[in-house]
């Protein structure tokens, strides 16, 4: 049994999922900047700490939903995104692990294989930030590369744990990478940053049944090889 806030880093480990449905009960902005300022504790090579965060709450969430709204009618899945979000031929094992966790999730709300357009209503639900009261983008400088945009994935990371421990349950969401453009010209940021992923952020809906997905995983003996 995990309890619904974490006591140790095992158990936000254990208990962190992406949330896809939030209550609407709002997030302290005092929260998200202890938040923030814990998380940048970590680690970056070169100590570059490439990380650039933009937060948004309360008024800010209201007008940013505003101003996607309208763009949402006529073009519901946004643009192109900056990069490829998987690899453009995704190969095995990693195709069937993306399909598997669909598959399971579509189940907890009872859209079936072929119903597209629950499949689609499912996925813009992205573009609400599953009803989050909070959100969080993360840039990255276009001079970096690989090791920094992993550094930036560390940062979420502690911030996706440090979250557990305050009650709070966090979705990592790259569907906003579709809508770069709309997002920085929101944001104002200068045209060397580059949007690399959202972050929905709240308290979950606890009744929701999307929030009983718990992905698989690999065993340790599929991804790691030990050398004695
Ligand atoms: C960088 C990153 C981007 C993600 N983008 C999305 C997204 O746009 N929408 C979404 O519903 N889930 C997104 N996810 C959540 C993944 O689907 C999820 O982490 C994965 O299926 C494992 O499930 P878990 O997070 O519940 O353990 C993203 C996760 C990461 C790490």
């Amino acid at each position: 049994m995990i309890a619904d806030e974490a006591s140790s880093v095992t158990d936000a480990i254990r208990s962190r999922f992406s949330c896809r449905a939030f209550a609407p009960r709002p997030v302290d902005e005092a929260v998200l900047r202890q938040l923030l300022e814990v998380a940048s504790r970590s680690p970056s090579g070169g100590n570059l700490q490439p990380w650039v965060v933009h937060v948004l709450l309360g008024d800010s969430m209201a007008k940013f939903r505003a101003m996607l709204e309208p763009l949402l009618v006529g073009n519901p899945m946004g643009g192109k995104a900056e990069y490829h979000v998987y690899p453009p031929s995704l190969g095995e094992p990693y195709r069937t692990r993306r399909f598997q966790v669909g598959e399971d999730m579509f189940r907890t709300i009872g859209v079936v294989r072929d119903d597209r357009p629950g499949r689609v209503r499912q996925f813009l639900r992205n573009y609400d930030f599953f009803g989050a009261p909070a959100a969080l983008f993360f840039l990255v400088d276009r001079q970096m590369g690989p090791p920094q945009w992993a550094d930036i994935g560390m940062l979420m990371q502690s911030l996706m744990l440090l979250a557990r421990e305050q009650g709070l349950d966090t979705c990592a969401q790259e569907a906003w990478s579709s809508w770069h453009a709309e997002i920085t010209g929101f944001l104002g940021t200068p045209p060397e940053l580059m949007l690399f992923c959202g972050m929905a952020i709240g308290y979950r809906d606890a009744d929701a049944p999307i929030n009983g997905l718990r992905s698989r995983r690999a065993p340790v003996e599929e991804f790691a090889t030990f050398h004695r």
